[in-house]
């Protein structure tokens, strides 16, 4: 082969090889798009600006990995594909970034005091643009964004589109089957930072509105949330807003209804016959498919 020929040769072969490096690079772009180990890397360097001792940022912490889990869970029960699996866990991770601020700001979980967690998430991420620090791409900035902002409302907003939706239910799901885990191993003074009086708990009464709600299997309005036992129901309604049956199940196989209403001694008759009265209800209400 003459010279001219060989360079010709190597010339065709060299563009040949940069272009399918080229595409390779291009095609692997729009697939690895979720990189989970980093974002729990900056996840653990958000919370160096927080308190780890305290004992509801611990609880906080603890949750995040656990809602990661079961979003996983749910997300694998619905035989999503990878792409969404680690999307409903990166969302998970950032779900409740928003209750660090809030705790150092007001020692507190309660949103109806002013500071609204998930619309603070929202504004911390997109707003001050720290999402970069989790995803590189701004492929799944509207997901994300609108599963944080309907994660802890009483309904998800409407307009959404299919993929939305979908982050939203997972979300909200794997949010409500971590606080069931939460309400069974933490103790009071950490479930209810303020409003926790080990002298009254077992004497109180149900508020009529919540009791109304939980037996038309309704979701309890936070503010209609009275005495420590309205708290409490409050969870177990969490029941009626499930949105999938995987998740129905999973609170019926772990026993939590049992759990949940055992926990608390009701030294208040009506209150004790009242939570008989819900224990059916809802056990009845999982047992339906
Ligand atoms: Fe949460």
């Amino acid at each position: 082969m003459n010279r001219n020929k060989l360079v010709e040769k190597y010339s065709i072969n060299k563009n040949r090889y940069y272009n399918r490096d080229k595409i390779f690079k291009e095609k692997w772009k729009g697939v690895i798009m979720i990189n989970l180990e980093k974002a729990e890397k900056n996840f653990k360097d958000y919370l160096k600006d927080y308190d780890l001792n305290n004992g509801n940022i611990k609880l906080k912490i603890k949750h995040t990995y656990e809602v990661m889990k079961k979003s996983e869970y749910i997300s694998k029960g619905l035989n999503l594909n990878k792409e969404d699996i680690d999307l409903s866990k990166l969302i998970a991770l950032l779900h409740d970034i928003g209750r660090f601020e809030q705790v150092k700001q007001t020692n507190d979980f309660i949103d109806s005091t002013g500071f609204e967690h998930a619309n603070y998430g929202v504004k911390v991420l997109f707003e001050e643009n720290l999402i970069r620090k989790f995803i590189d791409n701004d492929k799944y900035d509207n997901i994300i964004k609108k599963a944080i902002y309907n994660h802890n409302k009483y309904k998800i907003e409407d307009n959404l589109s299919e993929k939305e939706i979908l982050h939203c239910k997972i979300i909200r799901d794997a949010d409500k089957l971590d606080n069931f885990r939460v309400k069974e191993t933490e103790e009071f003074k950490n479930i209810f930072p303020s409003k926790y009086n080990p002298d009254t708990i077992n004497y109180e009464s149900i508020s009529p509105k919540v009791y109304e709600d939980i037996m038309n299997h309704k979701c309890i309005k936070l503010d209609d949330r009275q005495t420590q036992i309205d708290f409490w129901i409050c969870v177990i309604g969490f029941i009626f807003d499930l949105n999938f049956n995987i998740s129905k199940q999973y609170i019926k196989e772990k026993g939590y209804i049992d759990i949940l209403i055992d926990r608390i001694e009701y030294k208040n008759k009506e209150t004790k016959e009242k939570m008989e009265q819900i224990r059916k209800c809802a056990k009845q209400y999982l047992e339906e498919e």
